[in-house]
């Protein structure tokens, strides 16, 4: 039986499993979101021995020795820190890719206190809601225009499933026609 921890706590599974779902499901961690289930949108992001990996694939049976840690394994003090960042940064809109973005920091600033921009985007390429979070800050009716073919572009390169995409528009129709096109 694999033996693994999550957020220090050890754990054994008998029948191996997405990690997604153990963490979710048995270990009631409802942080790890599930928005996709096959490793495209990283709202699932957890840290994997300091490193930040998607939930949803990995499976328990290969996590022999390794130390996962979820939103819910940070300290009180980083969750305010983080909470604060976030929220001075207007980084919060829905929530729901929120704990993913925050491992991302976390892996990112144990290891640079001193991040560039290009250090930034490079930590949260893989959580793909990152480019809808810059597309709505772009505002107005071009910027919406924009952030519509953004979506679509990010649909068609399998980024984001059709729900995450109507979901994001504003205009609901009209993102339907843009998919559709
Ligand atoms: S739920 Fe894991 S990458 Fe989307």
């Amino acid at each position: 039986m694999p033996k693994f921890f999550v957020n220090g706590n050890e754990c054994t599974v008998d029948e191996p499993e997405k990690l997604i779902y153990y963490l979710r499901d048995t270990l009631k961690l409802t942080s790890v979101k599930d928005g996709c289930t096959e490793g495209a949108c990283g709202t699932c992001m957890v840290l994997v021995d300091g490193k930040p990996q998607k939930a949803c694939v990995l499976r328990t049976d290969r996590l022999e020795g390794k130390h996962i840690l979820t939103v819910e394994g940070l300290s009180e003090r980083e969750r305010e820190v983080y909470a604060y960042a976030f929220m001075h940064a207007g980084a919060v809109q829905c929530g729901f890719c929120t704990p993913g973005m925050v491992i991302s920091a976390k892996a990112l600033l144990d290891n640079n206190l001193s991040p560039t921009r290009e250090d930034v985007k490079a930590a949260i390429k893989n959580n793909n809601t990152s480019e809808i979070y810059m597309m709505i800050n772009q505002g107005g009716a071009q910027g919406m225009l924009t952030m519509e073919q953004d979506l679509k572009r990010l649909y068609l390169a399998k980024k984001i499933s059709l729900e995450t995409a109507i979901t994001y528009a504003n205009n609901k129709t009209r993102i339907q026609q843009i998919l559709a096109a």
